[in-house]
């Protein structure tokens, strides 16, 4: 069924208050579900979001014969029945993320098929770099269709590979293959995110042998065959920093007093220290950070914005960023390096009433403040989805925003958590 996100904006008021708990990381537990197919006994991860992204992932794991049990907040993966390693095309080309799969299940069956990958529009994303890494690991694809079929006849084994780009899932599967291969892996300029951090340290606990996560030189040792077993532990997955980001931007735009907890502020310093360069003071604690309403009459200040990889700014957080930015004094000029197409979404934001210049693909340039005025709007990615929110909550009336299913896919439950602090949201079924 589709619904839709009814909004009363704020008008320009201050008035959200309270906490919202974060949940964990939507791009960790999707890796570490992935992980499941490497593990000789069943994978608990616990501070699981109840996400779309997750079901799919389930509905994936499931189709190839594994045992999935989905608790509030945890997911339990036996994957030792697995038998088919294909990824169906339905699931796969609404989620990116699936291609992850393939290094487990090369590593682990030395085959595997699945068709291009889907997921947000955010121009185009090649899996080129995937390609490479395993090729060198040994791995034979062949195109038949539209589908890829890959082959390892002789298994995985270790090598030396330098990513043109960082990237992240290509890190990630690199290094699921890499764990169980036979000698040692060296990923050089490899993806620095926590959400890799966290992906080695549960395979560490588990009998893989990684090292250097959250430097540019990862190093595997593979245990040559050798399945891991968690043992009976449970893990829980690290916190959702781009969630955790957008909600910190709700509160820099509407707060009254806004708590965002269970977080790794850490993971948050690009853009703490972009609010605070703005003027914006916050309470950084252990493990939350809560932004208070400037006293009346501070002038917030524009800062330009490039987005890049992990600890630079991130591109998931460039859409709420933006519209912070509609609302600060002076110039922006934000610059989109990692995405192409990842700034489509301005053009809706400039229809509500803020002034925003696209220079190019990559670059737009924001003058504020302007006030907003709420609209209908349709979502086109899982992150813009959450900007509009943003967007809807601080203008003068009434916006819809469409397509919520982009929205659900990465943050859960978010109309209960934002309306439990004050936002006038409701979820409409159509
Ligand atoms: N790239 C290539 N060839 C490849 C792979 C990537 O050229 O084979 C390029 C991409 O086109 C892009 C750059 O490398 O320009 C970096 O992309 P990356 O591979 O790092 O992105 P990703 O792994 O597909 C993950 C997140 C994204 C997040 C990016 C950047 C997951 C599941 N997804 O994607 O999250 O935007 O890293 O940080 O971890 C989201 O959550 O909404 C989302 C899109």
């Amino acid at each position: 069924m589709s619904e839709h996100f009814l909004i009363n904006g704020l008008g320009g008021k201050r008035t959200l208050e309270g906490e919202i708990v974060v949940r964990g990381a939507k791009n960790a537990v999707l890796p570490g579900m992935a992980a499941s197919l490497l593990y000789r006994d069943p994978l608990t991860l616990t501070n699981v979001p109840e996400i779309e992204d997750v079901s799919r992932m389930s509905e994936l794991l499931s189709g190839m014969g594994a045992t999935v049990e989905r608790r509030s907040g945890s997911v339990a993966i036996d994957a030792r029945k697995v038998a088919d390693p294909e990824l169906t095309e339905e699931i796969s080309k609404r989620l990116r993320a699936s291609i992850i799969f393939i290094g487990p299940m090369l590593a682990r069956f030395r085959a595997a098929t699945f068709p291009h990958p889907g997921g947000c529009v955010l121009g185009a994303r090649p899996i080129d770099l995937f390609v490479e890494g395993l090729e060198k690991m040994g791995a034979v694809f062949a195109q038949e269709g539209k589908r890829y079929r890959v082959r390892a006849p002789e298994g995985l084994h270790g090598a030396d590979f330098f990513f043109r780009v960082p990237s992240v899932t290509g890190t990630e599967t690199i290094m699921l293959a890499a764990a169980i291969a036979k000698g040692t892996t060296i990923i050089r300029n490899a993806a620095m995110e926590p959400e890799i951090v966290w992906l080695s340290e549960i395979l560490n606990a588990s009998g893989a042998k990684i090292e250097g996560a959250g430097t540019p030189t990862v190093t595997v040792r593979g245990t040559n065959g050798r399945l891991l077993s968690a043992k009976g532990k449970r893990f829980a997955v690290v916190p959702d920093r781009i969630e955790a980001g957008s909600f910190l931007l709700l509160g820099a735009l509407a707060g009254k007093e806004l708590t965002i907890a269970n977080i790794e502020p850490k993971h948050l310093d690009a853009l703490s220290a972009m609010l605070e360069y703005s003027g914006l003071p916050l309470a950084i604690g252990k493990r939350a950070i809560t932004v208070r309403a400037p006293k009346a009459g501070k002038v917030l200040r524009s800062v330009d914005l490039k987005t890049h990889e992990y600890p630079g700014f991130p591109t998931d957080l460039q859409s709420p960023m933006v519209v912070y930015l509609t609302q600060t004094t002076g110039e922006s000029l934000v610059f989109e390096t990692i995405f192409e197409g990842r700034l489509n979404y301005t053009e809706s934001l400039a229809r509500m009433g803020a002034s925003i210049a696209m220079m190019d693909p990559h670059r737009v340039l924001v003058k504020g403040p302007t006030k907003l005025s709420g609209k209908t709007l349709e979502s086109p990615d899982i992150r813009a989805g959450l900007a509009y929110i943003l967007a809807a909550a601080i203008a003068e009336g009434p916006s819809r925003i469409h397509n919520v299913y982009y929205i659900d896919r990465g943050y859960a439950h978010v109309e209960e958590r934002l309306r439990a602090v004050g936002l006038d949201i409701l979820r409409i079924p159509e």
